[in-house]
C-alpha cells in the first residue's frame, strides 16, 4: 500500500455542494423549506398538490386558466394503461409494491412515444403523464393484493380524492383528502436527497427521463430514505401500545438499532415538514377516533428525542397517517413515489438544461501495483 498522504474524502458526500438548483431550498439553520421561494407550510395550507406540481415544473404557481388546463390534462391521463396492467398482473402479489411501481414506470418508458425526445416540451409532457398515471398503478396494486378489481378513475374528483377513490372504491371524506393532499405536497421535493441525486446522475449521461425516474425509485426504496415511512409502521406494530415504548426503546438502543423515522442528514434540529404533517395526522386521529395511536406516536417521539437529541423526520408522522387512511404498510413508499416524481422530474429538466456528466473521483486504497504470477506450463 502506498504511503502517500490520502486526499480528504467526504463520505456519503456529506456537506458537499455539487450543483446549483432553483427548485427548492432546504435551510437547516432556520428549519425551513422553500419550493421556488414559497414556504412549504404556506403551500400546504393554501394550494393543492396539482398547483404545487405545476409550481415545481414551471417555477410559478398557475393562474386560473393554466390550472384548469393542467387539471384537464391530468384527468385525461389517469387511466391504467392496459399493457401496464397486464404486466402488473403478471407479477406475484408478494412482490414489494416498490418493485411493482418501478416495473410499471419502466414499462411506461418503453411504451412512451417521446422517450428519445428530450426537448423541454417533451420532458414536461412526460413528467405530467407520469404524475397522472402513477396513482392508478399504486391504487390498483393494493387492490389486486386484496383480491379486488381495478377501480376506474373519476374525472370529477381532484388528484388526491381520485387517488383514494381508485384505492378504496369510495369517495373519501374531506379531512382524509386534505391530509393526503398535504402529505403529497410535503413529500414532493427536497433538493439533492439520495433519490433526486440519483435521477440527476442518470440524466447527466443523457439517458432518458423514465430511466432516471426508475433509478430514483430504486434509491427511494431503501429504509434510510423513503422506505422509512413503512419501517415506522413496523416499529409501531412491534411496540403495540404507548406504555411499551420506553422498554422497546431500551432494547432497540441496546441492540444499536436505528429507530426509523428519526434523524436527517441535513436537519439536525428537526425536520421543517414535521409540524405540518403532524397537524394532518392529528386531524386524522380525531376523524378516525384513534387516540391510542397518537399516544404511541407521542410516547416514542418524546422519549427518543429526549434520550438521543434526534428528532422525527417527515416519515414519522406520514407512516401512521397513511395507516389510518387504510393503506397497507408496504404501499407507503409508493405513495412517496407518486409525490416525489414531481421533484425528480423538475430536477431532471434542470439537470438537462445545464448538463455536466456527474463523475466524481475515488481514492484507491487497495493493494499496490503487482505482476500477475506466471504459471508453469502444464506438461
Ligand atoms: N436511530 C438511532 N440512531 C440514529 C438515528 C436513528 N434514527 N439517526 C441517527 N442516529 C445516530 C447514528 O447511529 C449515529 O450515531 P453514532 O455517531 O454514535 O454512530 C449518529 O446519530 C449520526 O447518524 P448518521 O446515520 O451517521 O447520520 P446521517 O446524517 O448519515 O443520517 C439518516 C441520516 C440516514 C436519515 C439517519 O438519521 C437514519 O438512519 N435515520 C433512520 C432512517 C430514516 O428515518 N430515514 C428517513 C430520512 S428522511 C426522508 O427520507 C423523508
Amino acid at each position: 500500500m502506498s504511503d502517500a498522504p490520502k486526499p480528504e474524502i467526504f463520505k456519503g458526500l456529506a456537506g458537499v455542494p455539487v450543483d446549483y438548483t432553483a427548485i427548492s431550498k432546504v435551510n437547516a439553520e432556520t428549519n425551513s423549506l422553500l419550493y421556488r421561494g414559497y414556504p412549504v407550510q404556506q403551500l400546504a395550507a393554501s394550494a393543492t398538490f396539482e398547483e404545487v406540481a405545476y409550481l415545481l415544473w414551471h417555477g410559478e404557481l398557475p393562474d386560473e386558466r393554466q390550472l384548469a388546463e393542467f387539471e384537464q390534462f391530468e384527468r385525461a391521463n389517469r387511466h391504467l394503461d392496459p399493457v401496464v396492467k397486464h404486466v402488473v398482473d403478471a407479477l406475484p402479489t408478494n412482490a414489494h409494491p416498490m418493485d411493482v411501481v418501478r416495473t410499471a414506470v419502466s414499462v411506461m418508458g418503453a411504451r412512451d412515444g417521446l422517450t428519445a425526445d428530450d426537448s423541454p416540451e417533451a420532458e414536461l409532457d412526460k413528467s405530467k403523464r407520469l404524475f397522472a398515471a402513477i396513482p392508478a398503478v399504486v391504487a390498483y396494486d393494493q387492490r389486486r393484493r386484496r383480491g379486488l378489481e381495478l377501480v376506474e378513475p373519476r374525472d370529477d374528483l381532484g388528484y388526491s380524492a381520485n387517488f383514494l377513490f381508485m384505492a378504496f372504491d369510495e369517495v373519501p371524506e374531506l379531512p382524509v383528502v386534505d391530509a393526503f393532499d398535504v402529505s403529497m405536497i410535503l413529500y414532493a421535493e427536497h433538493s439533492f436527497n439520495a433519490s433526486t441525486f440519483t435521477a440527476r446522475v442518470v440524466t447527466s449521461t443523457l439517458s432518458d427521463l423514465h430511466s432516471a425516474v426508475v433509478a430514483a425509485i430504486g434509491a427511494l426504496k431503501g429504509p434510510l430514505h423513503g422506505g422509512a415511512n413503512e419501517a415506522v409502521m413496523h416499529t409501531f406494530d412491534e411496540i403495540g401500545e404507548a406504555e411499551r415504548a420506553s422498554a422497546w426503546l431500551d432494547e432497540a438502543l441496546a441492540a444499536k438499532r436505528k429507530v426509523m423515522g428519526f434523524g436527517h442528514r441535513v436537519y439536525k434540529n428537526g425536520d421543517s415538514r414535521v409540524p405540518t404533517m403532524k397537524a394532518a395526522l392529528d386531524s386524522l386521529v380525531e376523524h378516525y377516533d384513534r387516540p391510542d395511536l397518537l399516544a404511541l406516536y407521542e410516547a416514542l417521539a418524546n422519549e427518543f428525542t429526549e434520550r438521543k437529541g434526534i428528532h422525527p423526520n417527515l416519515d414519522y408522522p406520514s407512516g401512521p397517517a397513511y395507516h389510518l387512511m387504510g393503506w397497507d404498510t408496504e404501499q407507503f413508499t409508493p405513495l412517496f413515489v407518486a409525490s416525489r416524481v414531481t421533484g425528480w422530474t423538475a430536477h431532471i429538466m434542470e439537470q438537462r438544461a445545464s448538463n455536466a456528466l456527474i463523475r466524481p473521483l475515488s481514492v484507491y486504497d487497495g493493494v499496490d501495483q503487482r505482476d500477475v504470477p506466471q504459471r508453469e506450463p502444464v506438461e
